[in-house]
């Protein structure tokens, strides 16, 4: 794997933070150059710091992906600095938790803007390019919570589900233009995000106990599938929604622990064991 990126352009939205920022790095130890996008002034400087002290060319853009001008902008620019952009991983969001009952409309708004209609004006300022030079890769970083709902959550999953909608779409759309647009569906993974929003004893009993690999993940372990689909090895992958969750979304019956007949409790009493039939 090492360099099969080299002399590429990378552009990664949240890519100062967590899974964007883990496909930022990783990118570049593959060789690629690298656009961190991001929000946040500090860490976007910080990021393309440590890149660029790790040898590689990149750039930061400070944007919010809500900004549909600012985001063509920024493309030009990146494009002007690094070269046509060959893999985009866009990764800008939030999940700011509120009961639906009570949302207001500013935090239902927020994560519609952000995940699904900042998703958009990214795929498409880049996209369009991709388009006419018939040639890139797209990752979009969806959820589980596109899968299915999530309590706390309504506005968060319903940008996640249409998320997958927009990936399907554009794969239909571009592929013949030979541009491909995949998601990935990360389940629980330990970034800054994820640690902000959700209490230790939810993550522990609830969310890893129902994770078949019994572990969070780490951005790395998302990243390397990313950019799996960024590269010449998924050619044919297009319109794919790939589920990085440890087999969360494997099955229905799979809690470990909990004080109910969780997996582990069954297993080891056998009860998943077939009667043996007698005489
Ligand atoms: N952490 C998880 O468990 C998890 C699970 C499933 C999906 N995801 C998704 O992965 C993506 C990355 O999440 P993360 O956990 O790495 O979070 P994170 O908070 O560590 O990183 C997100 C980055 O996006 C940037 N950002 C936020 N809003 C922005 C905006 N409007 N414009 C530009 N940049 C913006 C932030 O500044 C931050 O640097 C998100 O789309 C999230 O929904 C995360």
């Amino acid at each position: 794997m090492d360099n099969d990126f080299k002399g590429r352009v990378v552009m990664v939205t949240g890519g100062a933070s967590g899974i964007g920022k883990a496909n930022a790095m990783m990118a570049a130890r593959r060789g690629a150059k690298v656009a961190v996008v991001d929000a946040s002034e500090d860490s976007a400087h910080a990021t393309v710091a440590e890149l660029r002290a790790a040898g590689t060319e990149a750039t930061a853009e400070v944007l919010d992906v809500r900004d549909d001008r600012a985001v063509e902008a920024a493309v030009e620019r990146i494009e002007a600095a690094l070269g046509p952009i060959d893999g985009l991983v866009a990764s800008a969001g939030v999940s700011p938790p509120h009961p639906a009952a009570t949302m207001p409309n500013e935090n239902w708004a927020a994560a519609i803007d952000v995940n699904l209609t900042g998703m958009f004006y990214t795929l498409r300022a880049v996209g369009s390019r991709m388009v006419e030079r018939r040639s890139g890769a797209i990752v979009a970083i969806a959820s589980v919570d596109g899968f299915g709902g999530h309590a706390g959550r309504a506005h968060y999953s319903a940008s996640k589900h249409g998320v997958i909608g927009l990936v399907k779409s554009l794969a239909i759309e571009w592929g013949r233009f030979g541009v491909r647009v995949n998601a990935i569906a990360p389940g629980v993974v330990g970034t800054p995000l994820f640690h902000r929003n959700i209490p230790e004893d939810h993550v522990r009993d609830v969310m890893v106990d129902r994770v078949p690999m019994q572990r969070l993940s780490t951005a790395d372990d998302q990243a390397h599938p990313c950019l799996f689909l960024l590269s010449d090895g998924a050619a044919y992958v297009n319109g794919a929604v790939l589920a990085v969750d440890g087999g969360l979304t494997s099955g229905f019956f799979t809690r470990w622990n909990g004080a109910d007949l969780g997996s582990k409790a069954m297993l080891e009493r056998g009860l998943y064991a077939a009667p043996v039939p007698k005489g």
